[in-house]
């Protein structure tokens, strides 16, 4: 028997145990061909067909219209967040960025280096731990594209609503995407690291609506553009302009199979709501264990929680492992513990934590 344990990191992260298995099996000799997936040209056929289920699977998940292409890309997240403005923006140009915590931060700042990145809120001033309303947000006449991350991976916060802009919304999704039912519609661009709730690391999905994609700047930017961070050169050749990631692509499609079977994103969404649920009301309903973000804006993928007694912090990380509770410890900015909750964290995962929680309570409260 496999050891596994609940890992909850918050990524690289934890694969459904079927996947893992599909792996096991698949690996060293791929539907009887003698080779691995990770071992084919991504131009044969084998490959060429592994990676058409991927994406006809994806489109089927999240429902994306054929306005839309999706690109495989690489770079991470982090690439993408000067990707966007270098595709979208002339230099010059505004783009609003709405700053939640710490990567919606990172994004804006590094985005200024390729435009002029509005700060239409900054919620620092209340410790990331709560987002304004919407009429606060100062945005910008003629921004060309308004930029958020729907799920703070770190502070635990998430945007419970669809921003209403004039200009097109740029969505990192890095740590919600597949977690929960979204109008494709609503988004000029969707971009999301594969770690978290997608696959393992080395793949970025990035969904652009076609408009974005034809629109073509003017002055210079687009010509001094990395042809594989192009987004129209990349989709002219199918995410395949260079050699892209085949072994996250192709496992991120067993994840994508996976989803399919357990019922798609409703069904997931709505055991990822009773997971958090019953973290939250674990953490609610104890002195001993605390969250500071506001009801409202709290993540269902990421639970941060702090000890009343943080000197017993390495105690419950220690006894956690010994429990098969691994991947607990918060972020160094946050502290304390984090639980990612992604959609393979199965239900008796959050059970055992809470469990878990509840009996540290009552030998150390
Ligand atoms: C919301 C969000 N955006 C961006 C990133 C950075 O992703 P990457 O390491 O893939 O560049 C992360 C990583 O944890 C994240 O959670």
């Amino acid at each position: 028997m496999m050891k596994r344990v609940y890992n909850f990191s918050a990524g690289p992260a934890m694969l459904p145990g079927p996947v893992i298995e599909r792996l096991r099996e698949e690996t060293g000799d791929w539907h009887g061909v003698g080779m691995a997936a990770m071992e084919m040209s991504h131009r044969s056929a084998e490959f060429i067909s592994i990676a058409e289920k991927a994406e006809a699977d994806l489109r089927d998940l999240l429902s994306i219209p054929d306005s839309y292409k999706v690109l495989f890309m690489q770079g991470g997240a982090t690439a993408q967040f000067a990707v966007v403005p270098m595709n979208l923006c002339a230099p010059g140009d505004t783009a609003d960025y709405l700053v939640t915590g710490y990567w919606s931060r990172k994004a804006a700042k590094e985005a200024a280096r390729f435009c002029q990145a509005n700060i239409a809120l900054d919620t620092a001033v209340n410790g990331d731990t709560s987002i304004a309303e919407e009429s606060q947000w100062r945005l910008s006449d003629k921004a060309a594209f308004f930029h958020y991350v729907t799920n703070e991976t770190i502070g635990g916060v998430r945007l419970p609503t669809v921003p209403v802009t004039k200009a097109p919304l740029v969505v990192d999704m890095s740590s919600s995407i597949l977690s929960e039912l979204i109008n494709v519609n609503d988004y000029g661009i969707i971009y999301a690291g594969a770690q978290k709730n997608i696959g393992p690391v080395g793949l970025t999905i990035v969904i652009v609506r076609d408009e974005l994609l034809n629109e073509r700047k003017g002055n210079g930017q687009k010509d001094t553009i990395p042809m594989v961070l192009d987004y129209r050169k990349m989709a002219d050749a199918g995410s395949m302009l260079n050699t892209p990631p085949t072994f996250s692509w192709y496992a991120a499609g067993l994840v994508f199979e996976w989803l399919k079977a357990q019922g798609g994103i409703e069904k997931m969404a709505a055991r990822n709501r009773a997971k958090a649920d019953r973290l939250y009301q674990a953490i609610d309903s104890s002195d001993f264990y605390s969250n500071p973000v506001e009801k409202k804006y709290r993540s269902l993928m990421n639970i941060p929680f702090m000890l009343a007694d943080e000197s017993l912090n390495a105690l419950f990380l220690e006894q956690a492992v010994e429990r098969g509770l691994t991947s607990l410890k918060g972020h160094r900015t946050v502290g304390g513990m984090r639980a990612s909750i992604y959609n393979a964290m199965p239900d008796e995962g959050v059970d055992a934590l809470v469990a878990f929680m509840s009996e540290f309570e009552r030998t150390n409260g």
